[in-house]
């Protein structure tokens, strides 16, 4: 509480800066969003609306101090310094949708556009996708950076409405077109640098794989080497810079889609999440894209490393598009080999060489710091090792140990980790590291019980072919959908397994301050580096398709998505959606299931939503009539998920309308449905649909019955015309899903 009376409050409209005092003891006053939905038809909201409401609400000598940001190009709401009490009240007002308090999100190769068929060649639309430009929010961009070099690239396009924050430090070019930075408390850390430039590296690998520009013999050091590329390369990038070295807060999330919204931006990318569920309306990430729905916009989320346990998926709003990352069909092999010749296979990306030099060997456990035991100290927890016992050698750690072993083993030549799950390590370190089995493991520390002066080497890692690619990676996020379980989330899988992409020279590779190494280019993982492959796909799928919805390029991308193998992931359409991006194949998906503004009006009505916040979030005089309400099951969606009880039969009926987007001439689809186990009984009304026309649209119901034996079981619907294979995953799974027997 007592550093609120320290807090600067950086009122960006009129008012110069203030020091923030008043507050009383027993409620102290937090910021809180206050979300107002769309602006009134005809009518612009504006910082002294948002006071006079607040003035009204509360008090007439407080408002105008307690107002921090008035978001008003795109949607209606604002950030406000509240009291709980005032907070309660202030939602209890006409016109306001929701009130949460301002929450913290994170964070969450170019080998992996070939490994989904997408080579360099690709037939392109050039003039059309230079003219895509593609929001990012992240922790802002590094513009020196080869990818973004803007040789060759005409001006901006002329709907372009947004802006850069030139410094001395920064400036835009035609590549990279906009860049904007947000910080609504005003406090800038230590490890932060002010205005867009990325002082983390996350945006810069981020915006660089969307629309990076390609770069020849591009490496981490030699690892990875080939040429760097974004998926649409001729694409223009602006920057919206909202995460810092301590988070991303929801009131600069929503103030960067309420300037991205109105910039002209044509899709967002956000590799970014919270840590806790929240409903629709009290999220930023939903509140956000679901007013760049509105106006044609798709954003395409991350949905969180939290994985492999159920129900960790943080981004699920069925307006956007939710990602998964997995594997390519490269890995890296970092090899250990001991004094006595023997080498086992490690995983790591290092990009050290030791030139097979033999260097002492200790085990973490051996050498505890008083007062802890070999119990911990075997985990190289901060602190537990005998610092000066590690000097010079390499220590051998029971665990993955990042980032505090890497503390904790501060002098040493290199580290080796032993544990269950090597294959999820695909870290880069600052010192030469491998993390190995249990097996190799166990042999490694009976060669240092069995010799009197152990030594090992680590080699530099070595790119090798992945067998059995693509799976999801154990630390994406899991379905289901903790709001609404019976829409599919995640919807698609995208690489995202040691990405290569492009790094500022100025933050180590690592991620560590005592890494001296600088690369200009970085191999990472997580479901942040899946992301922003998808977005390319939906940007490429744009070019071709410029009039497109949302909905539509959603639908084309779920629909002709690789199908995956439960065989890898038996968590199924929960761990990887529809399957594996195929970017080139949902250029053409055939029929695509649309959805406009009013079909998640009425998603929204059928979940209990009142008329009076769906007024409001929507232009039109939505109302939550009995027709105009539909169950989830009705809500035109390019996937099946069903909810369920183990125990109890099935029956569920499930209506969706498919529209033309392929032939010209008349073409009949018949319905085929896979369906390897049999438990589910799933029949299709009609089975054939005869389209006459492009553009038209028809109607059909799923039904589905039977009963399951597995946790999650799985099915597909295909519509097959012979050409087209529009491809919808089913899935049924246990309402109480904890773990997988
Ligand atoms: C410019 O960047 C340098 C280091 O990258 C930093 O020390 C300095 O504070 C920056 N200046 C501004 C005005 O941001
Ligand atoms: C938002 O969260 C608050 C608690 O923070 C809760 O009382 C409210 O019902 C939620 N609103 C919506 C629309 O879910
Ligand atoms: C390995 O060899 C390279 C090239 O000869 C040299 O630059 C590097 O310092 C050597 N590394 C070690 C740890 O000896
Ligand atoms: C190594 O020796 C220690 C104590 O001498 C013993 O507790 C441990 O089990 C031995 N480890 C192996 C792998 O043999
Ligand atoms: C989908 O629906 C939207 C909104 O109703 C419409 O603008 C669009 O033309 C439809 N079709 C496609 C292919 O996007
Ligand atoms: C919305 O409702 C208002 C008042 O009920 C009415 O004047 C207006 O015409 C309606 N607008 C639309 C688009 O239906
Ligand atoms: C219900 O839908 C019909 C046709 O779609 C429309 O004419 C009618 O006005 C609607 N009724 C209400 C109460 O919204
Ligand atoms: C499962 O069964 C329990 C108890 O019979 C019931 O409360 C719950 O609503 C059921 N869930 C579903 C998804 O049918």
């Amino acid at each position: 509480m007592a550093s609120l009376s320290t807090t600067l409050l950086f009122l960006s409209f009129c008012f110069s800066l203030l020091f923030f005092s008043s507050f009383s003891q027993e409620d102290p006053q937090k910021t809180y969003i206050v979300y107002m939905g769309s602006h009134p038809k005809g009518k612009v909201s504006t910082s002294s609306h948002h006071i006079r409401f607040l003035t009204e609400t509360i008090g007439s000598n407080f408002a105008p101090r307690s107002l921090i940001h008035s978001y008003k190009r795109s949607f209606n709401g604002f950030v406000a310094k509240l009291t709980e009490a005032e907070a309660k009240k202030v939602s209890e007002m006409e016109g306001v949708i929701s009130v949460f308090p301002n929450g913290k999100k994170q964070l969450h190769t170019t080998r992996s556009w070939d490994f989904m068929g997408f080579s360099e060649q690709v037939k392109r639309v050039p003039a059309v996708e230079s003219n895509i430009i593609v929001g990012v929010f992240d922790s802002g961009i590094w513009p020196e950076s080869p990818s973004f070099d803007d040789a060759g690239y005409g001006p901006p396009p002329a709907k372009w409405r947004g802006r850069c924050e030139v410094s001395a430090n920064f400036s835009c070019n035609d590549k990279i077109i906009g860049a904007r930075s947000y910080r609504s408390n005003g406090k800038h850390l230590e490890n932060d640098i002010k205005g867009p430039i990325d002082s983390d590296g996350h945006g810069t690998h981020t915006a660089s794989t969307v629309a990076g520009g390609l770069v020849r013999q591009a490496s981490m050091l030699g690892l990875g080497l080939g040429t760097a590329r974004g998926g649409v390369p001729s694409a223009r990038i602006a920057a919206y810079k909202v995460c810092w070295s301590d988070g991303c807060t929801d009131a600069d999330i929503l103030a960067a889609f309420d300037d991205a919204i109105a910039d002209g931006v044509d899709i967002i990318s956000g590799s970014l999440g919270g840590s806790s569920v929240k409903d629709y309306f009290n999220d930023s990430i939903a509140i956000g894209s679901f007013h760049a729905m509105q106006k044609g916009i798709l954003t395409t989320l991350a949905v969180g490393n939290n994985g492999p346990e159920f129900t960790t998926i943080v981004n699920f709003s069925p307006w956007s598009l939710s990602v998964a990352a997995s594997t390519t069909d490269r890995k890296f092999e970092t090899k250990v080999k001991l004094g006595d010749g023997r080498e086992f296979n490690g995983v790591s990306v290092n990009t050290f060489d030791l030139n097979g030099t033999q260097i002492p060997l200790v085990y973490a456990g051996d050498i505890p710091k008083a007062p802890f035991d070999r119990s911990v100290s075997r985990m190289c927890f901060e602190n537990t090792v005998d610092k000066e016992r590690v000097k010079g050698k390499i220590v051998v750690c029971d665990s993955l140990a990042v980032p505090g072993g890497v503390v904790a083993v501060e002098g040493a030549a290199g580290i080796i980790m032993q544990d269950e799950s090597p294959q999820d390590d695909t870290n880069s370190y600052p010192l030469p590291a491998s993390h190995v089995g249990p097996k190799p493991g166990a042999l490694i520390l009976s060669y240092i019980n069995s010799t009197r002066v152990p030594t090992a080497s680590i080699m530099k890692s070595r790119g090798r072919k992945r067998n059995r690619a693509p799976f999801v990676a154990s630390f994406s996020s899991r379905g289901p959908n903790p709001i609404t379980p019976n829409i599919l989330k995640p919807d698609i899988s995208g690489p995202g397994v040691e990405i290569l992409a492009a790094w500022p020279s100025t933050v180590s590779p690592s991620g560590a301050e005592e890494d001296n190494k600088r690369v200009l280019y970085n191999v990472i993982s997580g479901t942040s580096m899946a992301c922003p492959h998808v977005t390319a796909a939906a940007a490429y799928v744009k070019s071709f398709h410029p009039t497109w919805s949302p909905a539509a390029l959603k639908s084309a991308l779920i629909t002709t998505a690789f199908p995956m193998s439960h065989k890898r992931n038996p968590d199924g359409e929960l761990a990887y959606g529809a399957g594996h991006i195929n970017p080139l194949g949902a250029v053409h998906p055939g029929l695509i299931y649309n959805a406009s503004e009013t079909d998640y009006v009425k998603f929204l009505c059928g979940q209990g939503y009142s008329t009076e916040s769906l007024r409001r979030l929507s232009d039109d005089n939505a109302s939550c009539s009995a027709n105009n309400s539909g169950t989830v099951f009705e809500l035109n969606y390019p996937s099946f998920a069903l909810s369920t009880n183990a125990s109890n039969p099935i029956s569920q009926v499930f209506r969706r309308r498919v529209t033309n987007v392929g032939s010209s001439y008349a073409t009949s689809y018949k319905a085929v449905i896979v369906n390897p186990w049999r438990d589910l009984k799933i029949t299709v009304k009609p089975s054939v649909l005869l389209f006459k026309r492009l553009g038209e649209e028809l109607s059909f119901e799923v039904r589905i019955g039977g009963q399951i034996r597995k946790g999650v079981e799985s099915a597909a619907l295909v519509w097959d015309d012979g050409k087209h294979k529009v491809r919808s995953p089913i899935t049924v799974f246990n309402a109480n899903l904890h773990s997988l027997d």
